[in-house]
């Protein structure tokens, strides 16, 4: 559980010549890069109507990666698995007081706080997916149609403080966190490196992400078909209403 090494950014700063080591597997940044991709384009077409089935493709995309990275946290390599940066109230705690103090803990894999963050945004990535999915299926009232915006807007909030976090750690550590997340690497001890990028495993998600995209695009109905299928439903609730 506690295996990550931490180490005052003062005496990194002391050894500059510190050499990249491989922190973040291929899985975990594909994950990444997918899941903000989801994310924000879930969002942007959540308003109409006529773009609901990319809505809804984008929001089962994140199901299916968030139900992924729980189990790649569980079986991953070392800095992905849970055990390693989950951590309780105190650490994150210690954590922000040290940051606070201007002798921020560094941390090769995740710190207790962004993990704090990154659990938070997993949680309500969750609760946005099965919400959604109880609202595409008229399985609830109108109150799961609030949960599920309330949700998706705190988890938009969530992705602003996780941004902010990244920016200011980046700046505090004297070192670019976003790139580590793009090229895996990171400044570190050589005996915290992980082995192996795991590159089959990140090529079999983005086959079963892109197959899926493909599936459902085949399974889309023609364009105008939905807005006359609407048309048509509006006709038939007004003869009911008469
Ligand atoms: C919709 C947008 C985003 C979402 C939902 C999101 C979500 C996440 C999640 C879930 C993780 C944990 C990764 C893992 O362990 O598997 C993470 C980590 C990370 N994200 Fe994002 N992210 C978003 C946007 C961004 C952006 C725009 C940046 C660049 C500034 C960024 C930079 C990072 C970094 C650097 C980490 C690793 C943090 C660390 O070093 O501890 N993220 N993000
Ligand atoms: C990344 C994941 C998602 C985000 C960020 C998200 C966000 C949103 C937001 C903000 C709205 C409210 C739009 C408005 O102002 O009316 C909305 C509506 C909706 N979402 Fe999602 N959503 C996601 C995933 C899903 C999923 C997985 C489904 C279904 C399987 C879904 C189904 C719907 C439906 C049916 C509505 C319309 C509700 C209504 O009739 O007003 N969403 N979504």
């Amino acid at each position: 559980m506690t295996d990550t090494t931490i180490f005052p950014s003062e005496t990194r700063a002391a050894a500059p010549a510190a050499p990249t080591i491989l922190v973040w597997d291929l899985p975990v940044r594909v994950f990444h890069g997918l899941i903000a991709l989801s994310f924000a384009g879930a969002w942007i077409t959540a308003e109409s109507e006529r773009w609901r089935l990319l809505h809804v493709t984008l929001g089962y995309t994140m199901g299916g990666l968030l139900l992924f990275r729980v189990a790649w946290g569980l079986i991953g390599t070392r800095h992905a698995r849970f055990g390693d940066f989950v951590r309780g109230p105190r650490a994150v705690a210690r954590y922000l007081g040290a940051l606070l103090s201007g002798r921020p803990e560094h941390h090769v894999g995740h710190n207790p706080a962004g993990a704090l963050a990154i659990v938070a945004m997993m949680a309500l990535g969750a609760l946005i997916v099965a919400s959604g999915w109880a609202t595409y299926n008229d399985l609830g009232g109108d109150w799961l149609e609030d949960l599920h915006e309330a949700a998706a807007s705190v988890m938009l909030a969530l992705v602003g403080v996780h941004i902010a976090g990244v920016l200011l750690s980046s700046w505090l550590h004297h070192e670019n966190l976003a790139a580590a997340m793009v090229t895996g690497r990171k400044p570190g001890p050589p005996d915290q490196a992980i082995r192996s990028a795991w590159r089959s495993v990140a090529a079999l998600m983005l086959v079963a992400v892109i197959g899926f995209w493909a599936w459902q695009w085949q399974a889309a109905p023609a364009p105008g078909a939905g807005v006359r299928a609407a048309q048509v439903h509006q006709v038939h609730d007004r003869d009911h209403d008469d």
